[in-house]
């Protein structure tokens, strides 16, 4: 069996392509290697972790020596590297967590696969996943293309920028066999409840205010979390070495109208009254350095990979709150952790 690294497969992305690839490919072994920070959690992933070709590795991409062993121990013939710290208002906040592990933990990994692969690059691929707030932030028109400029606003960006920068830099000088993803927002089941639609629904769940910054009006690109997964699954097999692909939903919604539209659907599935979760809905202090807009050009990896997403976004929705609702344990297991602590230090006089 081929064994294949997944890193941060117990958080939100990471855990859907977990599991995509243990169930679909039993001719690899999956190594879920995972710190567990706040935003890791094996409830993600528990429907799988008794699959024969699964196992779960906790360990930090920060520990070099962890992870030089780990690679000395298995002979990897890939990495899909999705670990990182990934909310924007935590990077505000405590910028250091994010330039520790999304930057020197992401050179720790291409280190380890630098040295164990150094007998031969010849079928190996080390698959870097990353975001499009890499390139700033767009005015009211144009896309992200996969030449536009790097432009990072916020320290999330700036060291996710910095990881992709790395990773070209090794595919570059040690001709290290690399490939690059940049997608736009994700949603689905599994996401941490300080991202902007899992805490919209929880708080309206519990008649709680949704704090929406600045006016509302910026703009972010959304994509389903599982057709972000089977674009990583095409990539990985697909893609040629050295490559990048941007990954887009081409569904561009302002803040206000996704939460207006969230209000109607949470009103039909609580049985209230229309208008009623709207009422919830209130403008507060915006974040610093926000970015206006988002917006992937996702035509290079429809024209190369024959990828494109396979939910609208009405539909995609809809999936996203069955799956809250129905979920309120998992929930409850987050709630009852340090998230109200974060919520308080977050929100409080804004
Ligand atoms: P997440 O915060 O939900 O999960 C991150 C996972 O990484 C967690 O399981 C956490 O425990 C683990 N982790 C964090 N630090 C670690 C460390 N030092 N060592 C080992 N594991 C560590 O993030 P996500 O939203 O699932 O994002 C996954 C990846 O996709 C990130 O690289 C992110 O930049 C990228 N991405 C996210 C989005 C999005 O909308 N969420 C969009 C584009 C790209
Ligand atoms: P978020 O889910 O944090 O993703 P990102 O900042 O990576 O795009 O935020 C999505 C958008 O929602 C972003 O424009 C910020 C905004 N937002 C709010 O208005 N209120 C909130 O409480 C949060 C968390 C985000």
């Amino acid at each position: 069996m081929k064994k294949l690294l997944i890193t941060g497969g117990a958080g939100f992305i990471g855990s859907h392509v977990v599991r995509r690839f243990v169930k679909q490919y039993p001719h690899y072994h999956i190594y879920n290697l995972d710190a567990l920070t706040y935003a890791g959690n094996l409830e993600n992933i528990a429907d799988i972790e008794h699959e024969s070709n699964y196992t779960f590795v906790k360990g930090d991409i920060r520990d070099a020596e962890f992870i030089n062993n780990l690679f000395s121990q298995n002979d990897f013939v890939g990495v899909i590297h999705l670990a990182a710290e990934s909310h924007v208002d935590r990077s505000i906040t405590n910028p250091m967590d994010f330039i520790t592990t999304n930057i020197i933990g992401t050179v720790n990994l291409l280190n380890a696969a630098r040295e164990s692969w150094k007998g031969s690059f010849d079928g190996r691929r080390f698959y870097h996943v990353s975001t499009d707030e890499v390139y700033g932030s767009l005015g009211s028109e144009g896309f992200f293309v996969e030449t536009t400029a790097y432009d990072p606003q916020s320290p999330y960006s700036a060291s996710k920028a910095s990881s992709d920068h790395l990773v070209r830099a090794y595919g570059n000088t040690y001709k290290l066999p690399v490939v690059i993803s940049n997608c736009s927002n994700n949603y689905g089941p599994n996401q941490f409840p300080e991202k902007l639609l899992p805490l919209a629904i929880n708080n309206i769940v519990n008649k709680r205010p949704i704090p929406i910054y600045g006016k509302g009006e910026n703009i972010r690109d959304w994509l389903y979390v599982e057709d972000h997964a089977s674009a990583i699954d095409t990539i990985f097999h697909n893609a040629s070495l050295g490559e990048t692909y941007n990954i887009g939903g081409h569904n561009e919604l302002q803040n206000i109208e996704l939460i207006r539209m969230l209000c109607n659907l949470m009103d039909e599935k609580l049985g209230r009254a229309n208008g009623e979760s709207a009422k919830l809905i209130t403008f507060v202090t915006d974040r610093a350095g926000h970015d206006l807009r988002y917006a992937i050009d996702a035509s290079k990896i429809a024209k190369d990979l024959g990828w494109k997403p396979s939910l609208q976004f009405p539909e995609g929705l809809r999936k996203t709150v069955d799956w809250y609702l129905s979920h309120s344990e998992w929930i409850q297991n987050i709630l009852s952790g340090d998230y109200e602590k974060y919520y308080q230090k977050q929100y409080q006089g804004r």
